[in-house]
């Protein structure tokens, strides 16, 4: 995860390495906002309804790696865990409670040594492969590429396949979207037919490699990029289906290596016009994991000070800068927005749980993940218009999971980050709505940046609007006016995610120490269109409002 030394010296790219975060007029408040007089305020315009949050947002990520894969989704079907075709049926129910949009897989890392030929066909026959990324252990593929397919079918989910660049071949990857999506007696639209599959499968987003400047291959942008033109051609939409057509991810930057994704917009072709696709590739991802400490030492998911919580939420806050200057490189290129930027990889990522594979990645997710998982949502919703997709790591027992489940027992547990998925799934496709916050004080520098102690976002569906709070002051409550202008409110309810502590988190012993409840402490003021708020100590809230005409 190291970010390789690049060359920053383009003339673009040292500007923008001198210029501070932007935010949009009109759709941002951004940190450090000036202070206010009286109390604080979230003001909301009803009805100036701004880019469509894309549902794809709130996107999973699910890798052969440690217990995510087997024991998280697939137990087999001999397993005494309820499954339909060895994948668990309370893993399938609680995810598709939240309605995730889509299922990145099969890495990562993992993705650029996976020859998905390895994967199909009868499963004692299946050849087997060293996972030598994480935990250097045997990969028997008996999960492979129609195992994949049943899941994101089970779960009512759209499939993100990440092909192999790194170690794999253009006639490999061309291969599997033929296989994947193709409807006629193709040689692979056959051969899927033989392992069992008839009708061809949609896969609407493919990943063209990951991480190519690690653990991808370890190339050079301008390398790469000539990679990823050449491979996504291959890449093609099967068979004249105008429902099958794929969206092709150029494998992005890490962190703030503008010059990464500039390279690769210097790879699009189409862009001069308003008119035709961009091409070859019609999006690019970015990855970034916040941690409290350095890459050596994460810090723990549960024991930290107040001092790393702070540290932690700023650096959460750091993925919406990354995010907006990724985006004006591409503006730079792409004034009419053609070509997508795709989060696919973000989270905590914090030291393992003591005693468990340092290759395997498990955590503890407590009311601090919740925070920086809403913290990042804001981000997201200001910058709907360029990002089309993002991936939380990881859907199932890796880094920030949703789901957690018991070694032993198999007994499964949700996180607080899985309630934060819940409380927020009304902005899908929803349309984002300015949420400008107005604080009596000054935001104390953390880490380099202003963290103000409350971030909010908002969108609208039209009848109904929901507005997200977070209060992000460690041991104090907060008391908001939320100040809804443009249209009547006529009802409202609220909901709040918070624990006895900031560490507070859920056991199998205790699967509800940090739950969604019913958030009373909300107020009509006498001047219409105002509501009070209050927000407990490290919490995060949900307020949906009615709205009349
Ligand atoms: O999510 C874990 C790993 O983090 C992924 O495999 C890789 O892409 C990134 O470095």
């Amino acid at each position: 995860m190291t970010t390789p030394s690049r060359d920053l010296a383009t003339g673009l790219v040292s500007a923008l390495s001198a210029t501070t975060t932007g935010t949009r007029p009109g759709t941002s408040t951004g940190p450090g906002s000036a202070p206010t007089d009286g109390p604080a305020r979230v003001v909301i315009d009803l009805d100036l309804p701004g880019a469509t949050i894309s549902r794809h947002l709130y996107g999973h990520f699910a890798e052969h790696l440690g217990r995510c894969i087997y024991e998280g989704f697939f137990v087999g079907e001999d397993s005494p865990i309820p499954n339909t075709r060895g994948i668990r049926d309370d893993v399938v129910a609680a995810l598709r409670a939240l309605r995730i949009p889509n299922l990145r897989w099969p890495g990562g890392c993992f993705a650029d040594d996976y020859h998905w030929k390895d994967g199909i066909g009868p499963r004692e026959e299946r050849p087997r492969m060293v996972n030598s990324h994480w935990g250097d252990i045997v990969e028997d593929n008996s999960f492979g590429t129609h195992e994949f397919m049943d899941l994101v079918e089970l779960l009512d989910t759209e499939a993100y396949v990440n092909g192999n660049v790194g170690s794999g071949t253009v006639a490999e990857m061309s291969e599997w979207i033929e296989y994947l999506t193709r409807a006629d007696d193709s040689p692979m639209a056959s051969l899927r037919r033989e392992n069992g599959r008839d009708e061809p499968w949609k896969v609407p987003f493919f990943g063209i490699g990951n991480e190519a400047w690690g653990c991808g291959g370890n190339m050079r942008a301008e390398d790469y990029a000539a990679l990823a033109r050449q491979y996504s051609t291959y890449v093609r939409d099967q068979g004249g289906d105008p429902g099958n057509t794929v969206t092709r991810i150029a494998a992005g930057a890490s962190d703030d290596d503008f010059a990464w994704t500039e390279a690769l917009m210097r790879g699009v072709k189409n862009l001069e016009g308003r008119d035709g696709e961009a091409g070859p590739y019609q999006a690019i991802s970015m990855h970034y994991y916040t941690m409290s400490g350095p890459w050596e030492d994460k810090g723990s998911a549960t024991e930290f000070s107040q001092e790393e919580w702070y540290r932690t939420l700023s650096r959460a806050a750091r993925a919406e800068e990354l995010v907006a200057r990724h985006s004006t490189v591409m503006d730079h290129y792409d004034p009419h927005k053609k070509v997508g930027l795709v989060f696919d990889e973000w989270g905590t990522w914090w030291n393992v749980e003591p005693g468990t594979n340092p290759g395997f990645l498990y955590q503890q997710n407590t009311v601090r993940d919740a925070l920086v998982a809403s913290i990042h949502f804001d981000g997201f919703h200001r910058h709907a218009d360029r990002l089309i997709m993002a991936n939380i790591a990881q859907t199932v027992n890796v880094l920030q999971a949703m789901i957690l489940t018991d070694p032993e027992s198999g007994a499964l547990v949700l996180t607080p980050t899985y309630h934060v998925f819940a409380m927020n799934a009304g902005h899908q496709d929803a349309r984002a709505l300015a949420a400008h916050v107005l604080l009596p004080e000054e935001p104390a520098e953390v880490d380099g940046r202003a963290l103000p102690m409350i971030s909010a976002s908002a969108s609208t569906t039209g009848a109904t609007a929901l507005v997200s709070l977070s209060n992000l002051d460690a041991a104090e409550p907060r008391t908001l006016v939320l100040d809804l202008r443009g249209r009547p409110v006529t009802g409202h309810t609220a909901q709040v995610l918070t624990g006895a502590s900031s560490a507070a988190h859920n056991t199998p012993e205790q699967p509800d120490a940090v739950a969604p409840t019913e958030l009373a402490d909300v107020r009509e003021l006498e001047h219409e269109g105002r509501l009070e708020v209050t927000l407990p100590p490290h919490s995060f809230a949900t307020v949906e409002l009615q709205l009349g005409e």
